[in-house]
């Protein structure tokens, strides 16, 4: 289980999380919705330990990640996750069966002669094959997201941490992954997080879907009740709409959008 409570993020002089409280119960799919730059990504690092809190706490299987000191104590708290990264993170010098399999050396006892097996084993799961030996920048955008996807589930964590799982493939593949992720929850009992723009999938994948918005949990409810969810906020999110209370604040790095548009340019 991942207990999350009240959560505070900053960098530099801006709050970025501004009190989360979220249970991830175990076996659970919770999927993170919320607008660009909401803090996201930011929470999942923080989860994992690559943040750290300035206030509140995260307990994973009754750890507190903020209290592991040692690198071995990370390093075993780690070995729970696979965590997909936004920007997929491969290593460009590294093949694909290396990426692939990068972690396990450091996260498991599996020995090295079985890690390309694994490696094509976890590619064929996300629908890749014959492309072990191929280097990252020989691949499309939707291949090196589904190359990092086979990395975070090569170790068989127990928690997978999914950043966009979705984001830049097509719509046939995007669905393929989201019953791969229903898949690794149902056989394997995977505890997940999801943050995702994609709406059908997050209907598809989700137990829980929780809205994060100006730093804090907004609502949190199963997929049903979030499809006709009343929270203006909420409902300007799920139907895609650019007008509504969302638009009336605008964050930081974000301008109106030039009411003349083009004209004002050329
Ligand atoms: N390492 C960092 N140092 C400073 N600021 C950061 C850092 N990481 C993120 N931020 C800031 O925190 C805010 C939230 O970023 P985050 O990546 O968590 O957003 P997000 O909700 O995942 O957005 P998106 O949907 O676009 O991926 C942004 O304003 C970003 O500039
Ligand atoms: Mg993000």
């Amino acid at each position: 289980m991942i207990d999350a409570e009240g959560v505070v993020k900053r960098f530099g002089p801006r709050t970025i999380l501004r009190g989360i409280d979220l249970r991830v119960e175990t076996g659970e799919t919770l999927v993170i919705i919320g607008g660009s730059g909401c803090g996201k990504s930011t929470f999942l690092k923080c989860v994992i330990g690559l943040h750290h809190p300035e206030d509140g706490k995260i307990i994973v299987d009754g750890i507190e990640v903020a209290k592991l000191k040692t690198e071995a104590e990370i390093a075993d708290y780690r070995r729970r996750f696979g965590y997909l990264f936004q920007e997929g993170a491969l290593f460009d010098s590294l093949t694909v069966w290396e990426n692939v399999t990068f972690g396990l050396r450091y996260l498991t006892d599996i020995p090295p002669f079985r890690y390309r097996k694994i490696a094509s084993d976890c590619l064929a799961l996300v629908g890749l094959k014959d492309i072990e030996d191929f280097k990252p920048a020989e691949l499309s955008g939707g291949m090196k997201k589904r190359v990092a996807l086979a990395r975070a589930i090569a170790a068989q964590p127990s928690y997978i941490l999914y950043d966009e799982p979705t984001t830049g493939l097509d719509p046939i593949m995007s669905d393929v992954i989201s019953d791969l992720i229903l898949d690794l929850q149902k056989q394997l009992k995977v505890t997940a997080i999801v943050v995702t723009h994609d709406m059908k999938s997050a209907y598809k994948v989700a137990s829980r879907i929780a809205m994060f918005h100006e730093g804090k949990v907004l609502e949190v409810a199963q997929p049903d009740s979030i499809k006709v969810s009343v929270h203006p906020c909420v409902r300007q999110f799920v139907d895609g709409k650019s007008e509504g209370p969302i638009k009336m604040k605008l964050k930081e790095f974000e301008a109106e959008p030039a009411a003349n548009g083009l004209k004002n340019v050329w």
